[in-house]
């Protein structure tokens, strides 16, 4: 039997959350799991760029530099102390080993120096449980509501999850290949558009027919799988056919994208109709998609959580909401615990 817990059954108390997992160092503080205090984000992304990619010894060398100046920011933000806060929660994984360590670390050395507890947390956990997450103040989105599909779309994952309950998932299928961040990413490239990627391929997208190129859509019946190279392999093929001519970028960017959300949003509303669920959640940088998010918007079969903007991409405070609940359903680490830098969600 499924027990489901309502928000208001569940302690109150206030994460600071620390994450590291790739190229942002960033610090946040959130009330009860869902209200959101201070949040700060180093990016590291103009350093990055002239890479075309995240350098991973330069990732954590930046994160050893930010991370305390970060925290302090954050706290002061919020008007906090240590002594204000209830636990830390800091991304264990999955991640780059160099970056993680920095962020997992930082947290050891405050909750060892405060006396509170660590919670060890999953970032894809905290991609989903940012969709929930709302300034102090605001209207709240709609809560958590299960049975719920989650549907994970960043640059290294995609995969739909079904969630009965809170840090429950059964993942029902993920990519064969290609996450569609890194689709964005590498058709970025292949287009001359600047890093990152998929803002890249909106923007020029914006002005392109997303009907000018029939890209293929790998619908992988009978399975709740995604596959992208496919895809991404068809776009270098007009790149190729153009031969050094002037490339058709925005209607090639127009027509992937178009491609993209098409699979991702049928799917995933083709399994919320399979599994019968009240909700539909969409976390991962690639959330932070325009067509991607109104194309959820625009069909009404299901209610749908997306994060507001600044929380799609890389934060803090969806690790401090997913380590609020594992908080307060007693699940906190041991201070020996080591990063994980790869760590499936089920
Ligand atoms: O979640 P995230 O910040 O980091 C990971 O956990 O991977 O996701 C980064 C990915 C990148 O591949 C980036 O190109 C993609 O999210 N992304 C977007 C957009 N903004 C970020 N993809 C499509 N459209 C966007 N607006
Ligand atoms: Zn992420």
């Amino acid at each position: 039997m499924v027990i489901i817990i309502s928000m208001t059954d569940l302690k109150p108390a206030r994460i600071l959350a620390i994450e590291t997992s790739c190229d942002e160092t960033a610090a946040a503080v959130l009330e009860n799991g869902r209200v959101l205090l201070a949040s700060t984000v180093a990016s590291q992304m103009d350093i990055h760029a002239r890479y075309g990619g995240v350098y991973p010894e330069v990732a954590a060398r930046q994160h050893v530099l930010s991370i305390l100046p970060v925290i302090k920011q954050t706290l002061a933000q919020a008007h906090f102390v240590l002594s204000d806060i209830n636990a830390i929660a800091a991304t264990r994984g999955p991640g780059l080993a160099g970056s993680l360590v920095v962020g997992l670390n930082a947290a050891k050395g405050l909750a060892l120096g405060a006396g509170l507890p660590l919670v060890g947390v999953n970032h894809l956990e905290g991609h989903i449980y940012s969709a929930w997450v709302y300034d102090a103040g605001n209207n709240p989105p709609l809560e958590p509501q299960f049975p719920l599909i989650a549907l994970l779309v960043s640059g290294g994952h995609t995969e739909l999850n079904l969630m009965d309950n809170h840090l429950s998932y059964k993942r029902l299928g993920a990519t064969l290949d290609d996450a569609a961040g890194e689709a964005f990413d590498k058709v970025a490239r292949l287009l001359g558009l600047p890093y990152p990627g998929g803002p890249s391929v909106q923007k020029a997208a914006e002005g392109g027919n997303p009907t000018a190129f029939k890209f293929p859509r790998a619908w992988l019946e009978g399975t709740w799988n995604f596959s992208f190279s496919g895809l991404k392999t068809a776009v270098l093929k007009e790149v190729k056919k153009m031969d050094g001519r002037p490339l058709p970028v925005s209607d090639l960017a127009a027509s992937f994208q178009a491609a993209v959300v098409n699979v991702l949003v049928i799917k995933t509303v083709n399994a919320a109709r399979e599994y019968k669920v009240k909700q539909i959640v969409v976390g991962g940088g690639v959330s932070a998609n325009l067509p991607l998010r109104n194309a959820f918007l625009e069909q009404t079969e299901f209610p749908v959580n997306i994060p507001r903007l600044s929380l799609c991409t890389d934060n803090a405070s969806m690790i401090a909401a997913a380590g609020y609940f594992r908080y307060a359903f007693g699940h906190t680490d041991r201070l020996e615990i080591d990063i994980l830098p790869t760590w499936p969600l089920s």
